[in-house]
């Protein structure tokens, strides 16, 4: 059997397969509301055969979200549709997870297809955003608010309530957005956190916020329901976040619950100059794996199958996680099976396009 199409049990769940779709901001939705896009998108992937598909991060209050298109799941209302969702890819034997996200700094922008530059929080479908540290993301813009005690203690129950709605849509995983220069993100980083209360300073006050928030999420998701992180592995920037901090940050991950760790990378500084080629965060998923033992998945320019088995096969990560390939061919992991010689179930209606 090829490695990619091995299955994979984390907590009470046994995916068929390595592969995870990678969460895609669809920038959608009105007032946080799922539909009919999401179910097609997100169903499509599906069909097309990942073990797990992620939504695109879903803020978990409105001044949460990047754009005013952004997913969302801070009311009730918002559960009916994701249900379908969730119901849906089921049916086609994939599971259903989801990113609970803050934007941060990094909140209260334009669609990126009307350019994606921040809005002023006092022009319409604009808000005042939140960071650690009163520094806008790119210098010029409008600087955000620094949370005060408050304001973090509202951020971890806005993640607690989105956890309990996440369950009750019907999704069986959950993954903490921390990377790419969100808000936990920012609190992590020694670039953007200039705090000076316990969130801040040392390595422990910086991943404060992140443990909090973890505790406040298992208070109501079933500790047997598989709980990811996604970090930005490094800043990509001297005096930043380092693979090193990532590692150390598993280390103690592993002990609160969380299963496994997507390695990503930067975002937290506009500046940042990443050298992208195929597989260029994947030393980052194998760095954090082995030293310290958590499980790891592997994102970034994964478009092939050989070398999303490789990874696999070398022990590099346990998952990879792929996005943009996935937009072009979202029956990738059909394709990827026929390409590596390996049967895997096909859905009925598609059976008379099956590779022979
Ligand atoms: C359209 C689009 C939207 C994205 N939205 C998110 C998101 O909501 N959350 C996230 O963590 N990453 C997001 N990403 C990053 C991807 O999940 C992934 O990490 C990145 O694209 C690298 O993987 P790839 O080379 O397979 O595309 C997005 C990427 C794309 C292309």
């Amino acid at each position: 059997m090829s490695h990619l199409f091995s299955p994979i049990k984390i907590k009470n769940i046994e995916f068929k397969n390595r592969i995870v779709v990678s969460p895609m901001c669809e920038y959608s939705s009105e007032d946080g509301f799922a539909n009919d896009w999401h179910l097609v998108h997100l169903g499509s992937r599906a069909v097309g055969g990942a073990a797990l598909v992620l939504t695109e991060a879903i803020a978990v209050s409105p001044e949460a979200r990047i754009s005013y298109g952004d997913l969302g799941i801070y009311k009730d209302e918002h559960i009916a549709k994701l249900k379908q969702i969730t119901e849906f890819i089921h049916q086609q034997g994939a599971y259903a997870g989801t990113q609970l996200a803050h934007a941060g700094r990094k909140a209260s922008h334009d669609l990126p297809w009307n350019g994606g530059k921040q809005i002023p929080s006092d022009e319409p479908n604009g808000w005042k955003s939140a960071a650690p540290s009163a520094v806008p993301f790119i210098a010029g813009e409008e600087a955000p608010i620094a949370l005060d005690k408050a304001g973090i203690e509202k951020v971890k129950a806005d993640f607690k309530a989105a956890a309990l709605r996440t369950l009750q849509a019907g999704f069986d995983v959950i993954e903490i957005h921390a990377a790419h220069g969100y808000l936990i993100n920012e609190f992590l980083s020694p670039l953007t956190n200039h705090r000076t209360d316990e969130y801040g300073g040392s390595f422990e006050n910086r991943i404060r916020l992140l443990l909090e928030i973890i505790e406040s999420i298992r208070e109501v998701w079933p500790a047997e329901n598989p709980l990811f992180v996604r970090i930005s592995s490094t800043d990509w920037t001297e005096g930043g976040w380092t693979a090193d901090d990532s590692a150390a940050l598993a280390s103690i991950l592993i002990g609160k619950g969380i299963d496994l760790v997507d390695c990503s990378s930067g975002g937290n500084v506009a500046t940042a100059k990443i050298p992208l080629k195929p597989g260029y965060q994947v030393e980052f998923a194998e760095k954090v794996k082995k030293e310290s033992g958590i499980l790891t998945g592997a994102v970034g320019l994964i478009t092939e199958a050989a070398q999303a088995d490789a990874i696999i096969s070398e022990g590099q990560a346990d998952m990879v996680f792929l996005a943009r390939e996935l937009l072009r061919d979202p029956y990738f992991p059909l394709r990827a099976a026929h390409l590596l010689g390996q049967e895997v179930k096909w859905p009925d209606q598609y059976l008379r396009a099956k590779w022979h």
